[in-house]
């Protein structure tokens, strides 16, 4: 999955230098769009490491977000909204008294079931559900032309909504495997936008291969090289490295962009499309280790609301954590220039490129 936020002013300083992109620690002082991630390389493969995240999973609590936070006046967007980690952000969020909270799903009667059992808790709350497939590219441009129209600003988005298959399916809309969405902050503000994308630890240990003289999205193209929740940890991989460049593009006085990690969560619907052998395998799994969805999802809250400007282009939870270790080397330097370079064309029929 690979998402895309269109900003309308000030954002970039021109190119930064390659060996800028991923390796770039201690943070720089100064430049828009700074990208920081406070760890380093050795960092990084040890929180890719099977032993560090279960024992984060089993021992760590995640902590309650700030006292005071609040979000009074403000528009805050969920996508996959009308269940799992998505649904209990949403009641997290309007636990801060939002003065519109956005339920993104694709399935309007689905997330107006969802809607109304949040109204019935939240009684003076103004929830909205709006449609949005992130496999359609006509979709996510009908929501954003929405939201353009409709809001005056969106303040937080979490884009949620992420599914992992097991059998190979193409899109309908051309083959493509990539999604966008579109965001436009206001430019008078008072405080950056704040835009979180789910990744998930399934990624930190993995890298891109290298496609060689083709196309690095085409790699993802092949049904006889698909193995489900590999090809799931990947597509991560691909949203945290574009993400990382994406914020050297984004001023974060306009919007602070980063990744956030619920961690392994039980009780969600990830897992509906699993054969019942593999289910009881992993419900048993994730009975152990595996966090509530309202802890879960409170990491989201963290992501967008208690951490800051630091975090801007990150892989966060409650604290900032390093990439996937990949994203350190040389290699997965190269493998990320290209993923930018393909997106941007990727997208051009929505002229991206020029408005970052
Ligand atoms: N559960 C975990 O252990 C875990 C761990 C790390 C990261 N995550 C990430 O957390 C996110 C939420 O997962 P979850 O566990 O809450 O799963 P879930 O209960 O299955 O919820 C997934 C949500 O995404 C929506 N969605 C899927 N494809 C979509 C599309 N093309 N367009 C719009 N909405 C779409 C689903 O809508 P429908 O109901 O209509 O299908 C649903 O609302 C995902 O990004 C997942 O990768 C989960």
């Amino acid at each position: 999955m690979v998402t895309c936020m269109k900003v309308i002013s000030g954002a970039g300083s021109g190119r930064p230098s390659p060996e800028s992109l991923f390796l770039r620690h201690p943070p720089p002082e100064e430049g828009v769009g700074a990208t920081v991630n406070a760890n380093c390389p050795t960092q990084a493969s040890y929180e890719a490491t099977f032993a560090h995240n279960f024992w984060k999973q089993m021992l760590s609590r995640v902590p309650a977000i700030p006292a005071r936070t609040e979000l009074t006046g403000k528009t805050v967007l969920v996508t996959g909204a009308n269940v799992g980690l998505g649904f209990e952000a949403v009641r997290n969020f309007l636990r801060l008294w939002p003065s519109l909270v956005i339920m993104g799903v694709r399935s309007v009667d689905k997330g107006e079931a969802a809607a109304a059992a949040l109204r019935r808790e939240f009684l003076d709350a103004r929830i909205e559900v709006w449609e949005l497939d992130m496999e359609s590219f006509r979709s996510v441009q009908a929501f954003a032309a929405r939201a353009e129209r409709e809001l005056d600003r969106l303040h937080v988005a979490v884009f949620n909504a992420g599914l992992g298959k097991l059998k190979f399916e193409r899109v309908d809309e051309g083959g493509c495997h990539e999604v966008t969405i579109q965001l436009r902050p206001t430019t008078s503000l008072s405080e950056p936008g704040r835009l979180s994308i789910v990744n998930s630890g399934a990624s930190l240990g993995l890298s891109l291969e290298d496609p060689g003289d083709g196309r690095l999205f085409d790699s993802f193209d092949r049904p006889e090289k698909f193995d489900g929740f590999g090809q799931y940890g990947l597509s991560k991989l691909l949203v945290m490295i574009f993400v990382a460049k994406l914020a050297q593009k984004i001023d974060p006085k306009e919007v602070i962009v980063n990744c956030t990690d619920p961690g392994a969560t039980k009780g969600t619907s990830f897992f509906r499309n699993v054969n019942w052998i593999m289910s009881i395998v992993l419900r048993a799994f994730l009975g152990l280790i595996g966090r509530l969805t309202v802890d879960a999802s409170r990491i989201y809250l963290h992501s967008t609301l208690a951490l800051g400007e630091e975090s801007h282009g990150s892989w966060t939870d409650w604290i900032i954590r390093a990439w996937p270790k990949t994203m350190y080397t040389d290699e997965g330097h190269q493998m990320g220039e290209r993923l930018w370079d393909e997106t941007l064309e990727e997208l051009k029929f929505a002229g991206v490129k020029e408005k970052l």
